[in-house]
């Protein structure tokens, strides 16, 4: 009788033992799944951290766009970065709380940035109460002279943000020695009639902005 309760009692305590090799055995496998491509957790290539930069833009004829797709290939360079490219008047409080860096970009229209967009972006703040306090921002424009007013409109762009609480940087160059450097205020493209379209100088200058602003966005969010 012994013998029977003895063996009964095994035999139940290996069922058991059985049943934990199992659950261990399917957490294993569900823990160890590969990320599919496409996931948002699979982006980064190392432990860097994920950092937004949204890239919001004014255009009509398709000139400040283009800038604006060149600044967001400038933000897919940094490790960890992603940019979501949008029209002003498409971006949500909620893409615009998201973001860790904000690039704004515009045409020149009377030597300033259009009345459309500030119409918009004013109310980022003022009906949408968005709190931009240390995002990281920079500006591009474009302008069909040379002398039309680009300048004006990125530094009127980069006060909105400063105005906004936010920390302001522009595009680095350095000559192929890396001797002699320099900051810029931010990007701009010349579009005719003397100087027509964007031309590839003009977006490499977008490029960098984009890289400058994901790379400072992701120390800020992340000190070393
Ligand atoms: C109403 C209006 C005003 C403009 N004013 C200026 C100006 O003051 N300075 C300048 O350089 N270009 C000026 N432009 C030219 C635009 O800035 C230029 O064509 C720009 O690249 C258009 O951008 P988009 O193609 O993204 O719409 C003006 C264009 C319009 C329609």
């Amino acid at each position: 009788m012994a013998g029977w309760v003895y063996a009964y009692r095994l035999e139940h305590r290996m069922k058991s033992i059985r049943c934990l090799l199992l659950v261990c055995f399917v957490l294993h496998l569900t823990l160890a799944a590969p990320v599919r491509a496409g996931d948002p957790a699979s982006a980064p290539t190392s432990d860097a951290p994920r950092v937004r930069v949204l890239v919001a833009y004014h255009s009509l004829r398709g000139n400040t766009r283009q800038m604006a797709e060149a600044v967001a290939e400038g933000v897919a360079k940094v490790d960890g970065a992603v940019a979501t490219v949008k029209r002003v008047e498409d971006c949500t409080k909620e893409d615009l709380q998201a973001a860790d860096g904000l690039i704004l970009g515009c045409p020149t229209y009377f030597a300033n940035i259009p009345g459309a967009m500030k119409v918009v972006i004013d109310d980022w703040n003022w009906k949408l109460k968005v709190d931009f306090t240390d995002k990281v921002g920079g500006a591009f424009t474009t302008g069909g002279g040379q002398t039309g007013g680009k300048e004006h409109t990125a530094i009127s762009l980069l006060l909105f943000l400063l105005n906004n609480r936010m920390v302001v940087a522009g595009p680095l160059y350095e000559d192929e020695e890396g001797d002699d450097k320099w900051g810029e205020l931010g990007s701009s493209a010349m579009t005719g009639p003397l100087d027509p379209g964007v031309g590839n100088s003009e977006l490499d200058a977008a490029r960098r902005l984009g890289e400058r602003i994901a790379r400072v966005a992701r120390r800020m969010k992340s000190p070393r």
